[in-house]
């Protein structure tokens, strides 16, 4: 079958995973995709890199605009980060009649509205998957497995970074700034460190989840943001002591009136699940009425467990793209419709 075309654009780490892992599992991902996936076309500063990395089995460029802009492409793979250009070749590829697949959480928990707005009215999807908690498909999971039930609340460790530095914290006493130099070193941290130790990144992240949710647009702007960088270490001992473990938790939880949108240090009972969630790792515990309580666990960062979820939505999109449009509509849920007026 007609391959579908991909232009990917950043083949750093995440962009980097994605290559090798659509290579490497080729045959899978085509089975089940319904036809092979090709990044046809990548764009990167470093076009050298570039050109190791594709070694000539794709076309290499440093202008991004090329690609969104090359009617050949059906999909383009946005792996850049940041609001700036990332924003204006999102809504580029849009406007040309392209689907996007996307990781950048903070584009869309400040821009997601537009963008999806924009998406809905030219037919395109912009999938999301690995903008929230790396490779645990915890979009996927509200969107499709929990859809029969009424989301009563979801909490997470939904930034890796935060966890590493409060994990080390407390098991090798170490001061907040060594950790943090070494989750920086480790890869895990945002460009912005900032991101993740002030609580904003962990904050994009449960505005994904809350409008995934509860139908409701991105309102990253409502959230309650509070960091860890006050945490000292005694406070971490004082809580042991007493039979907790603090960790930075992203929350949304429907109220009477509304949902509720916070990321804050949280104390929670050491003998609880996802207070023995340790290093960099991810985990969203999610409330719904019929299923009650279920966890998921996993990487919420790097090269593979990222691509892994880059991939299962170039998988998903590939199949809604190929079928036919009177049944594709639905499925343009990828994004947050505004189906509720519940406030924030
Ligand atoms: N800086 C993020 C984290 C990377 O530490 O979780 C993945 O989004």
């Amino acid at each position: 079958m007609k391959p579908i075309n991909v232009g990917l654009i950043g083949i750093g780490t995440v962009g980097g995973g994605t290559w090798t892992v659509l290579n490497r599992n080729a045959e899978e991902i085509t089975r089940r995709a319904g036809r092979p996936i090709c990044i046809t076309a990548v764009a990167d500063r470093n076009v050298e890199l570039a050109q190791q990395i594709t070694g000539g089995s794709a076309r290499v460029t440093a202008d991004a605009f090329a690609l969104v802009n090359d009617p050949e492409i059906d999909i383009i793979v946005e792996l850049i980060g940041g609001y700036g250009v990332a924003k204006d070749l999102v809504m580029q590829a849009i406007a040309n009649g392209k689907h996007v697949v996307t990781a950048n959480k903070a584009l869309l928990a400040v821009h997601g509205t537009e963008i999806f707005t924009a998406a809905q009215q030219k037919g395109v999807m912009v999938a999301f998957e690995a903008a929230v908690a790396g490779g645990i498909p915890i979009i996927k999971a509200l969107r499709e497995g929990l859809t029969a039930n009424r989301i009563e609340w979801a909490a997470g460790i939904i930034n890796g970074t935060t966890n590493f530095i409060l994990s080390e914290m407390r098991d090798k006493g170490l001061p907040f700034a060594d950790v943090l130099a070494e989750a920086q070193r480790l890869g895990y941290a945002e460009a912005d460190p900032t991101f993740d130790i002030e609580g904003v990144d962990a904050a994009h992240k449960a505005t994904l989840i809350a409008s995934i949710a509860y139908g409701i647009p991105v309102q990253f702007d409502k959230a309650y943001v509070e960091g860890i960088t006050k945490l000292e270490a005694s406070d971490i001992k004082y809580a042991e002591q007493l039979g907790y473990r603090i960790k930075l938790l992203g929350i949304a939880k429907r109220r009477e009136n509304g949902v509720e949108l916070r990321v804050h240090p949280t104390l929670i009972p050491a003998k609880r699940l996802i207070a023995n969630v340790e290093g960099a790792m991810n985990a969203v515990v999610v409330k719904g009425d019929a299923v009650g309580t279920t966890l998921y666990y996993g990487k919420g960062a790097g090269a593979e467990p990222t691509a892994s979820a880059v991939i299962a939505d170039l998988v998903d999109v590939t199949r809604l793209a190929t079928a036919d449009p009177e049944h594709r509509v639905p499925h343009l849920a990828f994004q947050p419709n505004a189906m509720s007026n519940l406030p924030i």
